[in-house]
């Protein structure tokens, strides 16, 4: 085996000692560190019992006290480390509020391979009258249909709705630019932290992801239900999860329909089936392999993701740095449909490729139904832990939309966590994917090889202390664990994580890399349908004010099932493969390390 390993285009590298890699308070560290308790004795009822006195907090605390709190805080999580990422009793209630319409600022577009740079207002008109959000009472539940199912007649209803829409004039907050227009505002750096002028709001790399796309499809969904005088009117979603619906659902590949978007990649019309592991290359599959491998993405991204953080995303409070890190279906497949429908000869990747003008293409909110459909299915798989939060920073946080009557309207995340308070469910169709679970790529490689592997490359070339990393070829770490034969129990308790912190790059790069475990096969590359593939690090285009403040955010990737699908719990040792498939060379990472998610 070790002949491949040990090429010099490969570089083995060995953490110096896992406690000084894990530990070090580096500043660019402290987003993950931060607000970190001291001991491990939370658990969730201990921060759902303060909700009560967050409320308070929040009542009467100005940004000054969270400010000094946060410095307590940032010092702590210095000073001891993350020994786990669960959630904090010491947070106060810091909930990401709306944002303040009146300091909205446009958004800069750049491009930091062509140097191009351009300003573009997304901001919404302004309101000065607020109303929170209510439910309203729906007399029954409507369900989404798969785009590629819908019959004549409700592609009529929808096409009228679009080209009604469309017409609306500019200024009107419900007209599809304006509409457009939202998901710019609050994903290209429109908007700061209420409190916070200098910490720019975005919703995605965190666990605001799902919730802020389920409002935004919601009103959307609402204003063209009125604009056809059907309340009852729904969306379709693009049911890409599903071998039928693995290519773009043909109504919207009409030139002539309000639903076609001229800027989408030629290459990729019907009938070429969609790459969920895509990587902006083409990569030549049969479609039989190309189901195989979209499958084994889903399986992969929703089956072994187990717990709200991995499947959400990370905590986001008022004040944090942005992007703490995304969740599983955030992180893939989503960004690869985004990236796979965007037009690449356009100059940021429009309309899909980049989030400043995602929202101008009708088939962004059919890919973003069945990303929130996949919401609603994670929930009801087996185990324990596949539930919502119920830290109140996150059901608190809150977002403004304007509804179906054009009035500014204040919602918060607890309102949309059972997709049915919403009024909406979504049409029940085949889950192909719960059948693909990856198998090992070698079978019978029996536990203890991985410690073999790692004594063997201990003496040959090793590279000490090289973190940061810059991702310009294939990398191999060997990364320690520390709980070796977990019990069933141990194993539901907590999961085992992977976690590459302070990935760094510029926000309007595209990147993908993928990242295996105990693979050491140069020569054949590793695909979704291995045991061996933990996962990847995927970027869409997309930018804050500042262009040189870069990307800085960590991926987690769940271990437990992989370790034990490779037969290595044993093992004193993983062997991590990271193979940059795009961006190369643009990408840097500042430490890898095995943690436990007990959320
Ligand atoms: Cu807000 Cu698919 O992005």
């Amino acid at each position: 085996m070790g002949s491949t390993v040990n090429s010099p285009s490969t570089p083995i590298i060995i953490p110096s000692s896992p406690l000084q890699t894990s530990f070090i308070p580096k500043t660019s560290q402290l987003s993950i560190f931060k607000k970190k308790k001291p001991f491990n004795f939370a658990s969730k009822k201990l921060v759902s019992c303060k909700a009560s006195d967050r409320n308070q907090n929040n009542a009467d605390s100005s940004s000054l006290n969270r400010f000094d709190r946060r410095d307590i805080l940032l010092g702590l999580g210095g000073l001891y480390g993350a020994t786990n990422l669960v959630s904090d009793p010491f947070a106060s209630a810091a909930p990401i509020a709306a944002p303040d319409l009146s300091l909205c600022e446009n958004s800069t577009v750049t491009s930091s391979s062509s140097g191009t740079s351009i300003s573009v207002p997304c901001c919404p008109p302004k309101a000065t009258n607020i109303i929170d959000f209510k439910p309203p009472r729906f007399s029954n539940i409507r369900l989404r249909p798969a785009a590629h199912l819908v019959d004549a007649n409700y592609l009529e209803k929808f096409t009228k709705a679009m080209e009604l829409m469309k017409a609306l004039p500019d200024d009107d907050p419900r007209s599809f630019k304006q509409q457009a227009n939202v998901h710019c505002a609050y994903c290209n750096g429109a908007y700061d932290h209420v409190g916070f002028p200098d910490q720019q709001l975005q919703i995605h790399f965190s666990w605001l992801f799902f919730p802020f796309h389920r409002f935004y499809l919601y009103f959307y969904e609402r204003i063209l239900g009125k604009l056809i005088g059907d309340p009852n009117f729904v969306m379709p979603f693009w049911n890409w999860d599903s071998p039928p619906g693995m290519v773009i659902p043909d109504i919207y590949v009409d030139p002539t329909s309000p639903l076609y978007d001229e800027k989408r990649n030629v290459d990729h019309q019907p009938p070429k089936m969609l790459d969920l592991d895509y990587a902006g290359t083409e990569e030549l599959l049969s479609k039989r392999d190309q189901i195989k491998s979209n499958l084994s993405v889903m399986y992969r991204q929703m089956v072994t993701y187990k717990t709200p953080s991995l499947f959400h995303g990370a905590a986001y409070r008022a004040g944090d740095n942005p992007s703490p890190g995304m969740g599983s279906v955030e992180n893939n497949p989503h960004t690869a449909v985004h990236r796979w429908v965007g037009d690449k000869r356009e100059p940021f990747s429009e309309d899909m490729g980049n989030f400043y003008s995602a929202g101008r293409d009708p088939l962004f909110y059919a890919h973003h139904c069945n990303v929130d459909r996949l919401w609603n299915i994670w929930k009801s798989l087996p185990g324990k832990k596949r539930t919502d939060f119920t830290d109140t920073d996150w059901l608190d946080s809150s977002f403004l939309f304007y509804d179906d009557n054009a009035n500014l309207v204040r919602v918060k995340v607890r309102d949309c966590l059972n997709s049915r308070t919403l009024g909406y469910d979504y049409q029940k169709v085949n889950i192909p994917w719960l059948k693909n679970k990856p198998t090992p790529r070698r079978p019978g490689r029996g536990s203890g090889s991985g410690s073999a592997m790692a004594a063997e490359t201990n003496t040959k070339t090793v590279i000490r202390n090289a973190f940061p990393i810059v991702l310009d070829k294939l990398v191999r770490i060997e990364v320690p664990r520390t709980k070796k034969s977990r019990t069933k129990v141990e194993k539901e308790n907590e999961e085992e994580v992977l976690v590459l912190q302070n990935i760094r790059v510029d926000r309007d790069v595209a990147v993908k890399f993928d990242v295996y475990i105990n693979d050491e096969d140069d020569e054949t590359p590793t695909e979704p349908e291995d045991s061996e593939f933990a996962g990847s690090f995927t970027n869409i285009p997309h930018n804050h004010h500042n262009p040189a403040v870069k990307l800085d955010t960590n991926l987690t990737l769940p271990l437990s099932d992989l370790l034990e699908d490779l037969d290595i719990e044993r093992d004193d040792n993983i062997v991590v493969t990271l193979v940059p498939k795009e961006g190369k060379g643009l990408v840097s990472i500042g430490n890898i390390k095995i943690d436990f998610v007990r959320d």
